[in-house]
Formats: C-alpha cells, sequence, structure tokens
C-alpha cells in the first residue's frame, strides 16, 4: 500500500468499505464533479459538495467515489477519505431509499426523543447506523438539529418531521415503507436520500420553496411581543458598555 492510500488500524471502526467496489459513476457524474470543482476559487473547496454527489450516484462514500473526488481535485485518497469519515453526512455503508434521523439531544430528549427512538428501533428491527433489509430505511440517531421549539424532531432525508409522537412515528413508517407520498410536517414533498443528497450537492431540484419559511412555534415569541406592544432597542437606545468602565470594574472585583 502506498503512502497515499487510507489505512485504518481500528477493525471494525465503521470506516468506509473498501471491500465493496460497487459503484454507478460514469462520465455524466465525472462531469459533474468536474462542474463543481470549478465553482469555487480553490478547486479543492469543493470536496464536501462533490462527496454528496456521490452518496446520490451510489448511496454512499464509495471507494470509487474518494479515488473520482481525488483525481479531479488532484489530492490524495487519505486526503479525501479523512474528510469523509470526518463528518456523520457521509456515509461509510449504504443509506437506505429513506434516511431518518431521531434527535436525542436535551430538548428532544426531555420531550421524549430517546422513545421515539426506541420505538423506531423495535418498528424496524434495527439499530442506529443501520439498514433494513428490503434497503427502504436506514436510522440515524441525530444531535441538535436546531429546531428544539419543535421538539422532539426526527428527519426523513433530511426534511423536518416536528411534535413527533410515537404514534405518528409509526404512521411515517408504515407510509414510507410502502412507498406511499409522506410530506414534512412544514409541507415539504420528501423524496429520498439520494435525490436530497444531490440537492445538497448544489444540483437544486426546484422544490426548495414548498412549505412555510418559519414554523408556527418559531414564531410564538413574535406574536406575543406583537400583541403586547413590544419592540426591540434600536441601536441609539441600546446601553453602551464603556470599554474602560468594564476593565475597571474587573479590576475592582480582582482586588
Ligand atoms: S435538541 Fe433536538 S432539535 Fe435541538
Amino acid at each position: 500500500m502506498s503512502g497515499h492510500e487510507f489505512q485504518s488500524h481500528f477493525e471494525n471502526s465503521g470506516s468506509i468499505d473498501m471491500d465493496d467496489t460497487s459503484t454507478n459513476i460514469d462520465e455524466t457524474t465525472m462531469d459533474e464533479l468536474r462542474q463543481l470543482a470549478a465553482r469555487y476559487p480553490q478547486k479543492r473547496s469543493a470536496l464536501l459538495p462533490m462527496l454528496h454527489l456521490v452518496q446520490s450516484v451510489d448511496g454512499r462514500v464509495s471507494p470509487a467515489g474518494i479515488q473520482a473526488c481525488a483525481d479531479v481535485l488532484e489530492i490524495s485518497t487519505a486526503q479525501v477519505s479523512g474528510v469523509a469519515t470526518f463528518y456523520t453526512m457521509y456515509k461509510r455503508r449504504p443509506a437506505g431509499k429513506h434516511h431518518v434521523g431521531v434527535c436525542t439531544t436535551a430538548l428532544c430528549a426531555v420531550m421524549g426523543g430517546d422513545i421515539l427512538l426506541d420505538r423506531v428501533q423495535a418498528k424496524l428491527g434495527i439499530g442506529e447506523n443501520e439498514t433494513t433489509p428490503d434497503g427502504k430505511i436506514s436510522l440515524e440517531r441525530l444531535e441538535c438539529n436546531a429546531a428544539c421549539d419543535f421538539a422532539p424532531v426526527m428527519m426523513v432525508n433530511w426534511e423536518f418531521m416536528d411534535h413527533m409522537t410515537p404514534a405518528k412515528a409509526d404512521e411515517l413508517l408504515d407510509k414510507l415503507l410502502n412507498d406511499e407520498e409522506v410530506h414534512s410536517t412544514r409541507g415539504a414533498r420528501i423524496t429520498s436520500w439520494r435525490e436530497a443528497e444531490r440537492v445538497l450537492a448544489g444540483f437544486p431540484d426546484g422544490l426548495a420553496d414548498e412549505g412555510p419559511t418559519a414554523g408556527d412555534s418559531s414564531l410564538v415569541g413574535l406574536r406575543i411581543a406583537q400583541q403586547r406592544g413590544w419592540k426591540a432597542p434600536t441601536a441609539e437606545q441600546a446601553p453602551v458598555e464603556q470599554a474602560g468602565s468594564e476593565q475597571a470594574s474587573s479590576g475592582e472585583e480582582t482586588k
């Protein structure tokens, strides 16, 4: 093995599966990878979207995808693998047609996120980072999605499912398993994980404006402020801290 190839010294550590050499990358994909590289002044800046494009055609970060990115960007496969294995959005094993995430960070946990994750695992018969045998659904425990006002949240192909309950999760999974049409609670129609990955790569599908830009839960504070006539202070009204006085007072405290 040359010094430019990626080698894991930890067996079963979740490294990229180099034994699975299957790929759908063709000349069209190579053209699109080159298009992405050309969008940036420094072409290696395109690596993140390029890896999303690899996932959109191969369903994972494939060895062929790593080689393709390295060839286009003129960097080593070790450099590509180092990035691909750092971020959790890059999958080292094939994801399902739909990728389901359940948030179990603090606020979602308080609101039942762990119960949801248990329910989803039991219903699908798979654990975290696994895919159902029919390839329809893969599952991931997610860190905070910055949607805490909608807790507990799940995601399907990175689209939000807000205010989830075990019953709603059951209904959602049944629809996904039966290939029925599903919409995010914010309106957008759910496509597939691979199609979503293509959008993340920078090839829009025209669906970005489906659904509202802000949900009810995010607007509660604004509505209360409007009802009560509260206004944010202007820049002139905001108290200005004097750098000198701050230093003086902190100096006082340390004496
Ligand atoms: S804790 Fe789940 S979205 Fe923030």
